[in-house]
């Protein structure tokens, strides 16, 4: 990610980071496959589950992982580290059955929850794509 890219990325980053159990939401309402690899969410009625504690706690371990990869962008000193996180991301997600079809189910989510809640355009897109493409190279390559 060029330096410009990371800071489109940041600060649209920025505008939505605060509401996690928002984009939980809308990821698990457009693809319940995704839900229901969930031991503790699996079948459970969506809408009662977004108030509860344990669907904060992981919204927010969500949103935490993607803060803190979308801080270290855009520096190439934080490279290594970048693909160190993000590897066990795509080994841990690996050994619980997680497909990058379903990664890529988040993507069209997330980039959905983005488009309607940040200031959005080409070259925000662009710089999202790029973004997560190389998060995914990475993170397949331990799936
Ligand atoms: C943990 C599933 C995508 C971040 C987990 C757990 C499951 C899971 C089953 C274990 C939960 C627990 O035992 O409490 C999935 C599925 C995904 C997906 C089906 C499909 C797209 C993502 C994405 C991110 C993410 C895109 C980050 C952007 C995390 C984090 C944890 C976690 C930070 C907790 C730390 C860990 O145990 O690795 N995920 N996940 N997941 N997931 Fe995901």
């Amino acid at each position: 990610l060029t330096a410009d890219q990371a800071t489109l990325v940041q600060s649209s980053w920025k505008q939505v980071s605060h509401n996690e159990v928002d984009i939980l939401y809308a990821v698990f309402k457009a693809y319940p496959d995704i839900q229901n690899k969930f031991s503790q969410f699996a079948g459970k009625d969506l809408d009662s589950l977004k108030d509860t504690a344990a669907f904060a706690t992981h919204a927010t371990r969500i949103v935490s992982f993607l803060s803190e990869v979308i801080s270290l962008s855009g520096n190439e000193a934080n490279a290594v580290a970048i693909q160190n996180i993000v590897s066990k991301f795509g080994a841990d997600h690996n050994a619980r059955g997680v497909t990058k079809a379903q990664f890529g189910e988040f993507r069209t989510a997330l980039f959905a929850y983005l488009q309607a809640h940040v200031s959005w355009g080409d070259n925000v897109a662009a710089a999202w794509n790029q973004a997560v493409d190389n998060v995914f190279v990475v993170a397949f390559k331990s799936m």
